[in-house]
């Protein structure tokens, strides 16, 4: 702000939403990915029954199978560096639910969240031109009671941003953060791994009053 008057100006940006976007090495995802593949491949409709069901979810404990075995660990060095990086004094935690997601062609994900759980991430094995996106939407819902007309989007005015992903990347996000997925416009299956997380022994050890 310019102005003979003002001395000078800060703008405080506080409560960010954190979404970690890590890439894994070639050779990282090279292992996980065929490990992966190799039990959905079991596990999995075939194609023809998910392209006529619009998509697919797996049970939610793909993570106690040895095949995810070295995803999980990847998982849980990513949750430890990311609660240090929050300066969170307790690091028991757990994966308390781990699936598949194959979106066909034509797929998409409705907006929602994943309650009770801390943290939440998706590792993506199989991603295209067309496919390769998430959306991410203002966890603060009363902002959109006005929505005046912008000149250009940016971070300070949006309520939606997109984050483009490729194979081999892993986004770990606030559980609380909704998000959705535009439709697979591609002509390949969109393969993911989404899991939560939560603080273990949360009701014997965290869940007392803070006052
Ligand atoms: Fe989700």
């Amino acid at each position: 702000m310019e102005h003979k008057w003002i001395n000078n100006t800060d703008v405080l940006s506080m409560f960010p939403t954190p979404v970690w976007k890590i890439e894994l090495t070639s050779e990282a995802q090279k292992t996980v990915n065929k490990n992966i593949l190799e039990a959905l491949e079991g596990i999995r409709p075939p194609i023809a029954d998910l392209i006529s069901a619009k998509g697919w979810q797996s049970n939610h404990d793909l993570h106690k199978l040895d095949e995810f075995r070295v995803l999980v660990s990847y998982i849980g060095d990513s949750v430890r560096t990311i609660l240090k990086f929050l300066k969170i004094g307790y690091d028991d935690f757990e994966i308390t639910g781990c699936w598949a997601n194959i979106n066909p062609s034509g797929a998409s994900q409705r907006t929602h969240s994943h309650p009770n759980n801390y943290l939440s991430g998706i590792y993506y094995v199989q991603t295209q031109a067309r496919a390769d996106t998430i959306n991410f939407h203002d966890p603060r819902a009363q902002t959109g009671i006005i929505r005046p007309p912008v000149t250009e989007l940016t971070v300070d005015n949006t309520d939606q941003v997109v984050v483009k992903v490729d194979s081999g990347t892993l986004l770990v996000f606030p559980s609380y953060l909704q998000h959705s997925v535009e439709t697979n416009d591609s002509d390949r299956e969109r393969i993911s791994i989404s899991f939560n997380i939560m603080f273990s022994s949360f009701t014997e050890n965290l869940c007392k009053p803070l006052w």
